[in-house]
C-alpha cells in the first residue's frame, strides 16, 4: 500500500469546533480529533498512562487532562508535564478540500 493510500477519510473539519474534543473510531482504534487554538490535533484517544479514554476528559488550555488520574499531556509535544516519557500518540493527518484524513499506525 502506498503511503498515500494509507490515510483514510474520517470526518469533515467544520464539524470540529474550537475548544472540543471529538472521537471517531477508525479501522477499529479510537482516534480523537481536538481543535484548540485554531490548530487541529489528531491522537490516539487512550491515555498513555493506563489506556483510559481521554475524550472523557477536559481540554486545559493546550493540554489535555485525563479523566482517571488527571495527568496532563501537552497537545504540542504529547508529553505528561511531569514525565515526558509517558507521551500521547499522535497521528499524521491532512486536509484536503474541507475534510480530514488520518494514518493510522498499525502497530501501536
Ligand atoms: S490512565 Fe490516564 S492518567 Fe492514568
Amino acid at each position: 500500500m502506498s503511503d498515500e493510500e494509507s490515510y483514510v477519510q474520517v470526518i469533515d473539519e467544520k464539524e470540529l469546533e474550537e475548544g472540543k474534543m471529538k472521537l471517531v473510531r477508525v479501522d477499529g482504534t479510537p482516534v480523537l480529533f481536538i481543535k484548540k487554538n485554531s490548530k487541529i490535533y489528531v491522537i490516539d484517544n487512550r491515555c498513555p498512562h493506563m489506556g483510559v479514554g481521554l475524550s472523557g476528559g477536559i481540554l486545559d488550555d493546550t493540554f489535555v487532562v485525563c479523566p482517571s488520574h488527571e495527568w496532563r499531556f501537552s497537545l504540542e509535544t504529547g508529553e505528561y508535564e511531569h514525565d515526558p516519557s509517558y507521551k500521547l500518540v499522535a497521528y499524521p493527518f491532512k486536509i484536503k478540500e474541507g475534510k480530514i484524513w488520518v494514518k493510522v499506525e498499525e502497530d501501536f
